[in-house]
């Protein structure tokens, strides 16, 4: 059995954009290599290349559009991102909703370039659906815990539960993430003993004064 994903989000953080984010990327490719993990980063666009050539780890788009390549001003196309040396997208995050007709035109742009796919979902329900367009992953996140340092690992397990089900009810295939307040290796334990398969995560690392050791205190359960 493949090791859990641990993905982390730098949003637009300032704390995780330019030597930051190649800070972060560099503390997450030495606890990867140093404990086997898959730890992987989503920074802004402007950093995705440096970062995707650089560092040997998975580095994911926090969003991107389905359009073809062609006269679309201001898009960034799944072509675009493989052309820049991402791994995948993350789609529809809860802070970049989008329609459930864009959600399907992104997951088959990726698809079509060969990408991976994590489409963001904020309850059961809608897990459900976001599994049914046969995404790689759906990460589930509830919007109240984003960021408030308390993890839906402890808070809501049974959200987690419930979701896991849901997906695998619609396709044994999908995998789950699960995220929001994830800041410890008892929250990753927890998430994965329920059944997902990684986590997501944003600022507990990004904000921490020493990712590294957060980073390591992240894998020291799995
Ligand atoms: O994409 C991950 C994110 O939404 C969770 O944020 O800061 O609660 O780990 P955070």
């Amino acid at each position: 059995m493949s090791l859990p994903l641990i993905l982390i989000n730098l949003k637009t953080y300032k704390e995780g954009m330019g030597p930051r984010a190649h800070a972060i990327a560099t503390a997450a490719q030495q606890v990867a290599q140093e404990s086997g993990a898959t730890i992987g980063v989503a920074p802004n666009y402007i950093d995705l290349h440096p970062l995707s050539k650089h560092f040997m780890i998975p580095v994911y788009a926090q969003h991107v559009d389905g359009s073809a390549p062609g006269a679309h001003t201001g898009q960034v196309t799944a072509e675009a991102i493989r052309m820049a040396g991402a791994t995948g997208s993350l789609i529809n995050h809860s802070e970049r909703r989008l329609t459930l007709a864009d959600i399907e035109t992104s997951v088959r742009a990726l698809q079509a370039q060969k990408l991976v796919s994590v489409i963001c979902s904020n309850n059961e329900i809608t897990s459900a659906a976001a599994a049914a367009l046969a995404p790689d992953y759906v990460a589930i996140e509830p919007p109240e815990l984003i960021g408030s340092g308390v993890s839906v690992s402890k808070a809501n397990p049974e959200i987690i539960r419930r979701s896991v089900a849901a997906v695998h009810d619609v396709s044994p295939n999908v995998k789950v993430l699960t995220g929001a307040g994830i800041q410890s290796g008892e929250c990753v334990r927890i998430a994965v003993d329920l059944g997902t398969d990684g986590v997501l995560l944003a600022s507990s690392v990004v904000k921490a004064d020493d990712p590294k050791a957060v980073l390591r205190d992240l894998v020291s359960k799995i």
